[in-house]
Formats: C-alpha cells, sequence, structure tokens
C-alpha cells in the first residue's frame, strides 16, 4: 500500500499545485502492466484528496504555526486525512504510512512535524472550518458564483459536488438489481464495479453515462430519415444513445480533436451502429459542411463542468473565473454557427454540464437576441428547474449530474 500512496500523493500534488489534467495524469503514472486492484486504490485516494482537499489543508493547517514550504508535505499531510476521514482508516495506520511516504520521496526532515500535526488533528475531534472556502470545499469565486446563480440551492449543489459520483448506465435490457430511473427510460443506477469487462458492455447493451446526459436523446427523439448533426460529439456517449433510439437517422458527429474523435469510433464499433465521425470545428463549417441542412442539431458545448464536479474532481484547481468568458464566447460561435447549419422548422438541443447561469440560460438569452427566427420549445421534467430559458438539472436532484438543457425550433423569418 505504501506505493500506491506515494504514487497518489504525486499524482495529487500535480493536480493541486500545477493544475494537472486528473486522467491524462492516470493515463501517464498507471501503466497498463499494474494490477487493477493496485490502481483503483490510487485512484480512490487520489478522488478522495483532491475532493476533499481545501477541507482538509484547512484541518492540518490549524495546527502548524508555520505553513511548510515544501508543497509535497503538504500533500502527504491532506492524503493522510483523506484516508482517516473518508477511507476509514486507523489512526496509527495514517500516522505511520505518512512518514513512510515523507522518508520514500525524501522528504525524512518532515516526519517530526508530520507525524506531530496529524496526531495533534486526530486528536482533536471539533472541526471549526476557517472560511467558507474550507467549508464548502470550492474555491471562494465559484462559491460567489453559485451563490448569484442559486441563491437559494447554492449549498444544495456544493454538498452533491462534494459526493462520490452514482454509477449510472444506460441499458437495453432490464436490470434487476438495479435502480431504475422513474422517469428516463433504459436508465439505471448500479453498484460501483469495473464495468469495461462486463458482457453486456462488451456487446453493447450496456453503457456508462449519467442519467442527465441521458435526457439529450429522450429530448431530440430522432425519426426515421433524419438529417442530424451531433456538434461536439466524442466520446460519443449521446451520438450512441441517438443512434440505439433510432438507427435509421443519418448522423453525423463532429468533433474537433482527432484524438478524441477516435473515442466516437471506439463506441460506435462496441455498439455495432454507425455515424458519419467528422474531425472539424464547429464553428468553422465551411470547412465540413456537406451542404444538406440538418432536421435537428445537437450542441453538447464545451463548458466549465460545474455540473460534474464529483465526477472531475480536478475541475476546482484548473478552472479560474477568466476561463468563463473565454468558454461562453466559443459557446456562442457555436450557437451561431449551428444557426446557419438548422432547416427552416429544425430543431437545436443546446446542452452543457454546467450549472453556472452564464453558460446557460444567459447566453439563450443572448442568442435569442441575435436570432429572432428561432423561438424556445417548453421542456418539463420534474427533476428539473425552468430556468428564464431552458431547464436546468440542479446537481444531486435525483442523484444526476448538473446539466442544462434548451430546446430551439427555427422558424422562417
Ligand atoms: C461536453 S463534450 C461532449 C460530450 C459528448 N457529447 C458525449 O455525450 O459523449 C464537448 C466536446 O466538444 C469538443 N469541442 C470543443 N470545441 C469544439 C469545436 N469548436 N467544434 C467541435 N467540437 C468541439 C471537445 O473536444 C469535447 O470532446
Amino acid at each position: 500500500m505504501s506505493n500506491q500512496r506515494i504514487i497518489a500523493a504525486q499524482i495529487t500534488y500535480e493536480v493541486v499545485f500545477k493544475k494537472q489534467n486528473l486522467s491524462e495524469l492516470f493515463k501517464q503514472r498507471l501503466s497498463e502492466n499494474l494490477a487493477p486492484e493496485f490502481k483503483s486504490a490510487v485512484k480512490a485516494l487520489c478522488y478522495d484528496t483532491i475532493r476533499h482537499y481545501l477541507q482538509l489543508q484547512d484541518r492540518w493547517q490549524q495546527f502548524v504555526k508555520k505553513l511548510p514550504k515544501d508543497k509535497l508535505v503538504r500533500v502527504i499531510l491532506s492524503q493522510a486525512l483523506a484516508e482517516f476521514y473518508y477511507q476509514q482508516k486507523p489512526e496509527h495506520v495514517v500516522v505511520n504510512e505518512a512518514s513512510k511516504v515523507a522518508k520514500k520521496l525524501k522528504k525524512r526532515w518532515a516526519c517530526g512535524l508530520i507525524n506531530a500535526t496529524l496526531r495533534q488533528v486526530l486528536k482533536n475531534k471539533e472541526y471549526k472550518p476557517k472560511d467558507e472556502v474550507a467549508q464548502y470545499e470550492h474555491p471562494q469565486w465559484w462559491i460567489d458564483q453559485l451563490k448569484n446563480d442559486w441563491p437559494v440551492d447554492w449549498q444544495t449543489i456544493m454538498q452533491a459536488n462534494n459526493q462520490k459520483p452514482p454509477l449510472w448506465v444506460r441499458s437495453k435490457k432490464p436490470i434487476e438489481s438495479a435502480q431504475k430511473h422513474p422517469s428516463i427510460e433504459g436508465a439505471y443506477k448500479i453498484e460501483a464495479q469495473i464495468i469495461t469487462s462486463n458482457d453486456d458492455f462488451l456487446s453493447g447493451n450496456l453503457s456508462v453515462q449519467d442519467v442527465s446526459a441521458q435526457l439529450a436523446g429522450h429530448i431530440l427523439n430522432p425519426q426515421d430519415n433524419e438529417h442530424i448533426l451531433d456538434m461536439c460529439a466524442a466520446p460519443g456517449g449521446k451520438t450512441g444513445h441517438l443512434l440505439e433510439l433510432n438507427s435509421n437517422i443519418s448522423l453525423d458527429a463532429l468533433e474537433l480533436y482527432q484524438n478524441r474523435a477516435q473515442k466516437i469510433h471506439e463506441n460506435l464499433h462496441r455498439l455495432k451502429l454507425k455515424a458519419k465521425v467528422i474531425v472539424g470545428d464547429g464553428s468553422q463549417s465551411d470547412a465540413w459542411f456537406g451542404g444538406q441542412k440538418y432536421h435537428k442539431i445537437l450542441l453538447d458545448a464545451p463548458c466549465s463542468a460545474s455540473g460534474i464536479v464529483r465526477r472531475q474532481v480536478d475541475v476546482k484547481f484548473q478552472r479560474k473565473p477568466e476561463d468563463l468568458k473565454a468558454i461562453c464566447e466559443t459557446q456562442q460561435e457555436l450557437l451561431s454557427s449551428a444557426a446557419k447549419l438548422l432547416a427552416i422548422g429544425g430543431r437545436l438541443l443546446y446542452a452543457t454540464c454546467s450549472v453556472f447561469k452564464q453558460e446557460n440560460s444567459q447566453q439563450i438569452k443572448l442568442f435569442l437576441n441575435s436570432h429572432p427566427e428561432f423561438s424556445e420549445i417548453k421542456l418539463k421534467y420534474p427533476f428539473a428547474m425552468s430556468c428564464e430559458f431552458g431547464i436546468q438539472v440542479i446537481t444531486g436532484s435525483q442523484d444526476m449530474d448538473g446539466f442544462y438543457y434548451c430546446y430551439l425550433q427555427k422558424n422562417e423569418r
């Protein structure tokens, strides 16, 4: 287990202090020949530490006179506390192992500090977070944004963000042992397990997809012979679902990045379904548009991912408030491009896995101001809130990811 702790601490350090991408680090650091249990243990420890980092560091900082300059030492302290509070490891194990990790990482000088600090934290059962960042485990700008956007629900959203995410699948067959979503056909919540070796997954009967994401296919409800564009398609979760709902459509799946487009091919191959996969920029359609306007377009736009931070825990450390401006500009460009590619009478579904209004309802308001030929088709679901435009699934509502949808129709001018 010591080796797992060492790798986990190094990965967490890269995420928290170097803003690196967690899945990329897992790919680089957890080679294929490592045992699955080893990899799962490293991942679990990284997730627990990164998800709660902002509180874990406050817990030990309250017992040190001076913040250790060495950032890896800070991570070792936080990781040890993650094991205690979120993995139920006994106190003596947590303290001893943290010292061992420090020694292996050539931080022998810090063993005394680590030992004494952890013992003090664990002895004191009372904990009072020093501020909102430590209490809610989000950066201050994020907390402020949520308070502003969701004056009633901001705390609920953050509590959900700090939980382990559920595992939702889309299944062609009923799963007796699983919890069926009350209103989304084919959506089941199952116990955590390694799905990729599951027979139903391999044969294409089952796909991993959050229930909020499954809503896209049902809203678009593809009909025979419709020409449909999935404008931001990789890894192809929604592409596959659209074709499962109706394979008698002509579907273009567009993706900006070649390596990500490969994932769409892999997904379609597993599902034994066909789409035309195009590598291109949705906002530069001259380069790839074939000339036949679409009946329906799904624009699952690149976004802050603020609705899925319980899955992508590194987002809390990567995002900066100024990123939102650039993200919103891209979203508006993609919306305008989609508007041109849609046939009269056609429908555009705009989606994000964000809970920030700037990327959602406000984005649609801006779009409608400059595109009067579009009107909204109202959506209504028991698990979603109606916004000025579109609907918002609040993170955690019926254990769903935070997602936004707005359905629009293109009319004659
Ligand atoms: C939210 S993800 C899409 C998830 C996908 N719809 C699914 O359900 O599996 C957004 C995707 O859009 C891609 N993307 C970003 N900018 C794009 C652009 N200008 N044109 C096309 N794709 C883009 C990203 O690389 C990313 O794969």
